[in-house]
């Protein structure tokens, strides 16, 4: 039991890492047009032909696989049994409505994921779908699929609402990894806490403003 929780909180801080460098790479998209789209594609690029990237994406996709499965297997058991160690662990923490719906927004973060990868990484790796064309220097123009499906107002609103909850989700989940991995210090936890919060903040915000300024682009 005590090893589920381990692997939820190590696959979600790195995870976390991931969404740090995803949301870096896609303010490119909030640069005047011409650069913006060079940069993007070039980026875009580089990740598909780096080896060491390729191996940290592979590790990425389990992470997701791992943080989802074992999530769901341990709010299954935490419904069933309230003896769970899960909870024990982290009864002293005031309850709040995110912790007690982690599941929820978990399943709602998997549906956009699920939405976002055959919108893009499809398209662009697996050449599913739609044909993707290349941009002036012959590189795949991953700035044109961007820049199509946030002309959509119903993928602006999808991309953009469905970031309330990753902010939710992200806000607890990055306190609870934190205790999760042995950190009690009382104090330590209260930076820890604004952190967490600081850092759900720029990710929800960040990811929901891109969709819409490219809209108005
Ligand atoms: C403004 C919002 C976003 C944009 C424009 C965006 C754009 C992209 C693009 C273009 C790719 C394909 C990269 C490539 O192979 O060239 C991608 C991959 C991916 N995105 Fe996003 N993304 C956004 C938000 C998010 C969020 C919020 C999450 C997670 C909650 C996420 C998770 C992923 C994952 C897991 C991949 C696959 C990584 C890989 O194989 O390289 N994205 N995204």
């Amino acid at each position: 039991m005590f090893y589920r929780k381990n692997i939820i909180a190590v696959t979600g801080m790195f995870l976390c890492v991931f969404l740090i460098v995803h949301l870096s790479a896609n303010a490119i998209l909030l640069f005047p047009e011409t650069t913006a789209r060079t940069l993007y594609n070039s980026y875009s690029t580089t990740l598909r032909e780096s080896i060491v990237i390729k191996i940290v994406a592979y590790l990425l996709y389990l992470s997701i696989i791992f943080h989802v499965v074992y999530a769901a297997i341990v709010t299954y058991k935490n419904r069933r049994s309230k003896k769970d160690k899960y909870i024990m662990n982290h009864k002293h923490e005031t309850s709040s409505w995110a912790s007690q719906n982690m599941g929820l927004l978990g399943v709602l973060i998997l549906i956009f994921i699920v939405v976002h990868l055959v919108n893009f990484w499809a398209r662009v790796k697996l050449g599913i779908g739609e044909k993707v064309g290349l941009d002036a220097y012959g590189n795949i123009d991953v700035y044109e699929v961007t820049y199509s499906l946030f002309h959509n107002i119903y993928y602006v609103l999808f991309y953009s609402v469905l970031m309330i909850p990753l902010g939710f989700h992200l806000h607890h989940g990055l306190q609870s990894a934190f205790k999760t991995l042995g950190f009690y210090h009382k104090k330590g936890l209260a930076v820890l806490a604004k952190i967490s919060l600081i850092y759900a903040i720029i990710m929800s915000i960040g990811f929901a403003i891109i969709p819409v300024i490219v809209y108005f682009k």
